[in-house]
């Protein structure tokens, strides 16, 4: 029979039943479910409104069904419907009274916002670990790419000379950005809604303040319909992993175009390649392109709860317990998604001449051809149109800038020395690009050097 029997004369239509049981999901909140009883009948305790013994015997009981959940020797039931009722209805099995008593002062409603948060917290940490792990093998991969020069593209073309250093170091930028908004969103979640009750507090004597502070919090939801209505943790949760999602999503783009022939950059480790079941010579950077199509679910993960959240009034309505599916899912994905990406990026085999050779194509030193006449003197506009001319001449011809003979440049203008061939070579217009931020050596690797302060700061 179900909890609210007395109330009730009829039991709940079957179909009805598993349709808003929501056991098969929300098992996994089984451990924060038990933290959050241990502290609430510690303080129910404390507080005289449970006795001491009491609270022992719910404290035995839980700490049995820990283990044996872990142990996998609990049937979870859909008639108790969810993961908190699974539990107390164990407890009171297993302990009698005492267990009765556990729910005094507390509803599912502020329970079940407690367990959440303290999942998504926890789960953050698991996320940027990961992150940091990435980051360790891009500065790893840029280090031993600072001088290694690459063509730095807008819209596909090439447009400047870089270095493969400073691309892979562009993504760890984003990437400890994403490091920084989960840690963001997890101080803002850090506030226990445990003892907001159903919406409206209660009238028992209860110590917010010890349940905050012993379950990890900073302090308790200051607004009980708040507390018991937010879901803005598991929006910013799913938003930063969108955003980090569509990083790797880009990343992977890129890795999928460098292994075609058409650009042949990297190889990907067999590792972390497929075959073809028909095409014998094929090696598919699959990874790349599963992260890149999973960044999907995880946008919908997103559209989804914002869509749940939308309309609802406060404080809890039953749509809310549709909130943990996406963040699952979601957490599912990118957990699966990053250690992959990154053993991917830690194998992949860079090919440097091929990146030389196609710098070489596509007139990337133009600018810099440019740059020389505007340092001669030349208003940068001329200097600009002057180059045009050249690059117009040099596909005339089928000649690159730094193939052209010195007459041939000083029929465009008189101020071009013999020293503008060092001036184009690619290797100086990238060395000389040193303002900050840029791709010379120097500024790499001061990139490199913060990363790696960043992930030391957060790994002591
Ligand atoms: N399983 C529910 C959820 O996930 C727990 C809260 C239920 N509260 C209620 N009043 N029905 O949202």
């Amino acid at each position: 029979m179900k909890l609210w029997g007395g109330r009730f004369s009829k039991e709940t239509d079957s179909l009805a039943n598993d349709f808003q049981s929501s056991i098969h999901f929300d098992q996994r909140l089984y451990r924060q479910d038990i933290q959050g009883s241990m502290a609430h009948s510690e303080m129910l305790a404390a507080q005289g409104i449970i006795s001491q013994a009491d609270k022992a015997a719910i404290q035995a009981g839980l700490t049995g069904i820990l283990a044996d959940i872990e142990a996998g020797n609990v049937a979870f039931s859909p008639v108790n419907e969810d993961i908190h009722m699974n539990i107390e209805a164990l407890l009171t099995a297993r302990v009698g009274e005492a267990g009765k008593r556990l729910h005094t002062a507390r509803s599912r409603n502020d329970q079940v916002a407690l367990d959440f948060r303290m999942y998504v917290r926890q789960e953050i940490g698991t996320v940027i670990g990961q992150l940091l792990e990435l980051e360790k093998v891009l500065c790893r991969q840029a280090k031993e790419h600072q001088g290694t020069v690459m063509p730095g593209y807008t819209h596909l073309q090439r447009a400047q000379p870089v270095s493969f250093a400073q691309h892979l170091l562009a993504y760890a930028a984003q990437f400890r950005r994403d490091v920084t908004r989960l840690e963001d969103c997890r101080t803002r979640l850090n506030e226990c809604p445990l003892g907001s009750g159903a919406l409206a507090g209660t009238t028992y004597p209860i110590d917010r303040l010890q349940t905050a502070q012993a379950l990890g919090f900073d302090r308790p939801c200051g607004n009980s319909m708040d507390g018991v209505s937010d879901r803005d943790y598991a929006l910013e949760f799913l938003s930063a992993l969108s955003i980090l999602m569509m990083h790797l999503s880009r990343f992977s783009e890129e890795v999928i175009l460098w292994c075609s022939w058409e650009f042949k950059f990297v190889e990907l480790d067999e590792a972390y390649s497929t075959g073809s079941s028909i095409m014998p010579q094929k090696k598919n950077p699959d990874m790349a392109e599963l992260v890149r199509g999973k960044t999907g679910r995880v946008y919908g993960d997103l559209i989804s709860l914002l869509t749940v959240m939308k309309g609802l009034p406060l404080a809890y309505n039953k749509d809310m317990q549709e909130d943990k599916e996406p963040v699952f899912d979601a957490l599912d994905t990118v957990e699966l998604c990053l250690p992959v990406f990154t053993g991917m990026i830690g194998t992949m085999k860079v090919l440097p001449d091929n990146m030389r050779k196609a710098a070489g194509r596509g007139f990337i030193n133009a600018t810099d051809c440019a740059d020389y006449l505007t340092k001669k003197g030349m208003p940068f506009r001329d200097a600009y149109t002057a180059t045009g001319r050249l690059v117009a001449a040099c596909t005339a011809k089928g000649k690159t800038l730094e193939e052209l003979t010195l007459e041939e440049l000083q029929a465009v203008s008189p101020l071009f020395e013999s020293d503008v061939y060092e001036a184009l070579k690619l290797e100086n217009c990238m060395a000389l690009r040193r303002s900050f931020g840029g791709p010379a050596s120097g500024e790499t690797t001061r990139q490199i050097q913060e990363i790696e302060t960043f992930v030391a700061e957060r790994e002591a």
